[in-house]
């Protein structure tokens, strides 16, 4: 794994937008794997502007979220919403190239991914348990697109983005574990002084399926983006 300590997690996002946006210009068909939560956004917010600049159409890139909640009432806290907000309404995206896992479709969807040529570039965030997408501990690193139920933690931490934890869905789907290392390449955005621990199991170089995280070990091609602080205090 290669690790890039840059100074804040605006400087990560500039950085992963733009080897999104070279990406894009090389291979307008590029296939995406894209995350919610809040270490994505500025590289959203970077790719939008970037996007806007130098005239790069997105038409022809295919992008498949990570994971989605099952259960929700209000459609506002769904990922497919997060992403229209903060990505997929400002670039010129055909948003029938955008997928989800759903509880419809989840069986085919490892199936869906390769036959669009599978993922180039996935980009990740980490829970503080280890979890990636929404794989928690104890995961197999043998899985793929799957339900998966909700750790008391994950659910303490996505409270949030709703009104109380009772509202937090106890249930997502994800794609599985080796789902996420058929990718090309992966980045994963590691900030804020919440992943301390995170970060040290990472680097540790230890692989258990008690910290799903650690299979990152086992892909050719992964680089971990880390902010300035949070790696002086894990050093
Ligand atoms: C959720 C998502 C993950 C994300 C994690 C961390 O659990 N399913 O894909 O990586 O949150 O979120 P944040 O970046 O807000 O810390």
């Amino acid at each position: 794994m290669e690790l890039r300590v840059l100074q804040n997690s605006q400087e990560i996002g500039t950085e992963i937008a733009k080897k999104v946006i070279n990406l894009v210009k090389v291979n307008q068909k590029a296939v995406l794997g894209l995350a919610t939560g809040s270490s994505p956004l500025p590289t959203y917010e970077s790719i939008i502007k970037s996007a806007k600049q130098e005239y790069v159409s997105f038409k022809k890139v295919t992008c498949f979220n990570l994971d989605e909640y099952v259960g929700l009432n209000d459609m506002s806290k769904s990922y497919r919403f997060f992403m229209n907000e903060n990505l997929f309404d400002h670039i010129d995206i055909n948003k029938n190239n955008t997928f989800f896992p759903s509880t419809q479709n989840y069986l085919e969807y490892d199936e869906l991914i390769a036959s669009k040529g599978g993922i180039d570039l996935q980009i990740l965030g980490i829970g503080n348990n280890g979890h990636i997408a929404f794989n928690e501990p104890g995961c197999s690193f043998n899985s793929k697109t799957h339900i998966e139920e909700l750790t008391k933690s994950t659910r303490d931490a996505n409270t949030r983005f709703f009104n109380s934890l009772e509202e937090v869905p106890t249930h997502a789907i994800t794609m599985g574990l080796s789902t996420i290392m058929q990718a090309n390449e992966i980045v994963i955005i590691i900030t804020g002084s919440a992943k301390k621990e995170a970060l040290s199991m990472l680097l540790s170089g230890k692989i258990t399926t008690d910290f799903p995280a650690s299979v990152l070990n086992n892909h050719k091609n992964v680089c971990v983006f880390v902010d300035q602080e949070l790696y002086n205090s894990v050093k």
